[in-house]
């Protein structure tokens, strides 16, 4: 299988990485700045496209990774479906639901095979807390926590296009609670703040948030984020049901217990950020995403997945602004 990337910035290289390792081919590499495509392609083989339509052109591309700027998913996604190449999305797949809408009313059938890029599906001990949840380990699930702390703020350029904090950041605890939960929520309620840096909240964003959620059957789900955590990426999940609960904690660098004189059994520390804390389920999911191109099933993450995450992040916007319940069909 011969992919092409779009994008070469901070995921793109993940993806390079990713593509490799699942036994797959680069074809090639596009990136607004040629240099930075040229650095990409250099470390992990292919060409260097001088735009899109030159790489949906090349006849050996048989899959298109999508790993630019939020605001460019959907165009490169309706032409990459259009030339027919299989698609890898990366999450969200817009900044507004009517974008993503109108992306599904071009690619029709075709969203089912799109995979978006949730790659905390595939962290081994999330997928384990699902899989024991499902088996009944603690009977029925009541109240499911997500916790997701950056170690500190992306840079503010980075920040103002993103979206807010509940379409960059919050969206993989969204589909998180989804893929756990296994039923929609249906009411949302969001508060937010600006307590980490003022210049977060110059840009119309929060670097705090909390949000509520209930489903149809009355299950409940918080999700806490925060653009900064003094000791490191904090990302946890408790989910509490009838008979227990079932907790993923963070994985620390090693297994080391240090006694001082001011301190007994202090553990070692988590890990800095997304690549090192998420580099396994990272290469998952290109594993998956070839083994059900192969054995022609859809797959794990769909187009579908994605466009619910943007929708409950979407009405937790809407919430924090009319700061009320926001109710959604559960569809
Ligand atoms: N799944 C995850 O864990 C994860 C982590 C980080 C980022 N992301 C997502 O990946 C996407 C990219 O984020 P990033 O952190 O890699 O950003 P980045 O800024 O590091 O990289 C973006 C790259 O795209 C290039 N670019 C900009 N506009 C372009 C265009 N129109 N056509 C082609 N190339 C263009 C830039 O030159 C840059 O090299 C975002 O949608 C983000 O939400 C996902």
């Amino acid at each position: 299988m011969r992919v092409a990337l779009l994008g070469a910035g901070r995921i793109a290289e993940v993806h390079a990485r990713g593509i490799k390792g699942a036994g797959a081919e680069l074809a090639g590499v596009y990136d607004l700045r040629r240099e930075s495509a040229e650095v990409v392609a250099g470390r992990f083989g292919g060409r260097v496209y001088g735009d899109v339509a030159e790489a949906l052109a090349d006849p050996s591309v048989e899959a298109v990774a999508i790993a630019t700027p939020t605001d460019t998913h959907v165009d490169y996604l309706v032409q990459a479906v259009a030339a027919g190449k299989e698609v890898f999305c990366e999450k969200p797949i817009d900044l507004s639901v009517a974008r993503a809408l109108e992306c599904l009313d071009k690619i029709g059938p075709a969203a089912d095979r799109v995979q978006i890029g949730f790659n905390r599906r595939f962290d081994k001990t999330f997928a384990r807390l699902r899989e024991r949840l499902a088996e009944g380990a603690i009977g029925k699930i009541e109240n499911l926590t997500i916790i997701s702390r950056d170690p500190a703020p992306a840079p503010i350029g980075y920040l103002a296009s993103s979206g807010g904090i509940l379409k960059d950041m919050a969206i993989h605890d969204f589909d998180m609670a989804r893929f756990i939960l296994g039923e929609e929520p249906v009411e949302v309620f969001a508060t937010g703040s600006v307590l980490v840096d003022p210049a977060i909240g110059e840009v119309g964003d929060h670097d705090s948030v909390s949000v509520v959620m209930r489903t149809a059957s009355g299950v409940q789900c918080q999700i806490l984020n925060s653009r900064r955590c003094a000791y490191g990426y904090d990302q946890r999940i408790e989910a509490f049901g009838e008979k227990g609960s079932l907790r993923a904690e963070n994985p620390l660098r090693d297994e080391l217990r240090v006694n001082l004189a001011d301190t007994t059994d202090a553990r070692s520390e988590l890990s800095t950020f997304f690549l090192d804390r998420y580099a396994d389920a990272y290469a998952a999911q290109w594993n998956s995403f070839f083994a059900n191109l192969k054995a022609g099933k859809p797959p794990a993450v769909t187009f579908r997945d994605g466009l619910r995450a943007l929708e409950l992040a979407e009405a937790g916007n809407r919430s924090i602004a009319e700061r009320r319940v926001i109710e959604l069909s559960a569809r």
